[in-house]
């Protein structure tokens, strides 16, 4: 007998990970931010309720439109801004519940990176190359000696040892992403959470830039979050996939699944856009709700949604398992309209 797609789904049980191959685990992390003042007061959902779970030494990408929230989920992880709910354990410890200053002086600082976008924003102008890798290792206290520390990551990302001395203006981009990278490893993470990375530099740089990415992470067994709008590098560098909207996670599952047979409509519409896919590209057509006070009690993609129903205005559809290791946030997909 053929089961409903719905059926299905809970017939499918979730992958159990064993806790020690656990590296991250996030729940109903939502972060808020307060817009206006008194009777104009009004909260922008940036990153709302969300779940996830990052295995040691996976590669997973993270996409959505921009304004979706992917930034702010990744300051989140890196706890360089405040949760406003949820737990976010990081090797085994809740990093969520401290703050700031205690998680400056934690263990967990060191092992959690974040690499920027555009290196030239996340670098001191007044810094050389030496003393940006440095940083860290001087202001976490890490055991060792320093200039001979810089000399090895330096060596470890391609850096030229005769740039060390130079100020950022005084290198090239891939260069300057190099820099960012040397001092991300330095206080040698076991997460690297990669905010678009390459995505200031030109095609032939990113693709020198990627592929010593993914030798890193070889090298090293890091993890990645890999935040970014090319979903061709993402299908390229990841093992996994997470898609958000509106600060939502709307689907997550294993790349070539995800790719192939993107179950939530918003998956389907970005797959079909991928340049050089065969098949007709999903046009999205209107409006986009506002992140500002959003209805709890509406799909977030209702309204643009191609395929949504009446129905979908009034739920909010939660993660559900479609196939072992793949979720989706869709009534639809879901078979529950
Ligand atoms: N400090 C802040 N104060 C108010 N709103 C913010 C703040 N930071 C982010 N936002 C809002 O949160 C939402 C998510 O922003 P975020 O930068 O996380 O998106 P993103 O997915 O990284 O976008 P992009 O792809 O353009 O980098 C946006 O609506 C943004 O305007
Ligand atoms: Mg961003």
């Amino acid at each position: 007998m053929r089961q409903s797609p719905a059926a299905a789904m809970s017939a499918a049980p979730e992958p159990v990970t064993p806790a020690s191959q656990t590296l991250l685990e996030v729940v109903g992390l939502s972060r808020r931010f307060a817009l206006g003042r008194g009777r104009k007061a009004s909260q922008l959902h940036a990153v709302d309720d969300i779940s996830l779970r990052l295995r040691r030494g996976e590669s997973v990408g993270l996409v959505g439109e921009s304004g979706c929230g992917k930034s702010t989920l990744a300051r989140l992880l890196a706890r360089l801004i405040d949760p406003s709910e949820g737990s976010i354990v990081f090797e085994g410890r809740d990093i969520a519940t401290l703050s700031a200053r205690s998680f400056a002086v934690s263990g967990e600082r060191a092992r959690i990176q974040l690499v920027f976008q555009d290196a030239t924003d996340s670098l001191d102008p007044r810094q050389t190359a030496r003393e940006a890798i440095a940083e860290p290792l001087v202001r976490l206290r890490l055991p060792g000696d320093v200039e001979q520390r810089v000399q090895q990551l330096a060596q470890e990302v391609g850096l030229p040892p005769e740039l060390l001395g130079r100020l950022p203006h005084q290198l090239s981009g891939g260069q300057r992403a190099r820099v960012g990278i040397a001092r991300a490893l330095a206080p040698s993470p076991s997460l690297l959470i990669l905010d678009e990375p390459t995505a200031a530099l030109d095609v032939s740089v990113q693709a020198v830039v990627l592929q010593l990415l993914a030798r890193l992470r070889r090298d090293r067994g890091l993890t990645y979050l890999f935040v970014s709008h090319d979903l061709n590098v993402v299908r390229l560098l990841c093992d996994r996939v997470l898609v958000m909207y509106l600060g939502r996670l709307v689907e997550e599952g294993p790349s070539q699944q995800l790719f192939d047979a993107p179950a939530h409509p918003y998956t389907r519409a970005l797959v079909s856009a991928i340049p050089g896919r065969a098949g007709e590209r999903i046009e999205l057509t209107g409006e986009v709700r506002s992140p500002i006070d959003p209805d709890p009690n509406a799909c977030r993609f209702h309204g643009r949604c191609p395929v949504g129903t009446d129905a979908c205005g009034r739920s909010m559809p939660l993660l559900q398992v479609v196939t072992p290791g793949h979720r989706v946030a869709c009534l639809l997909a879901q078979g529950s309209v």
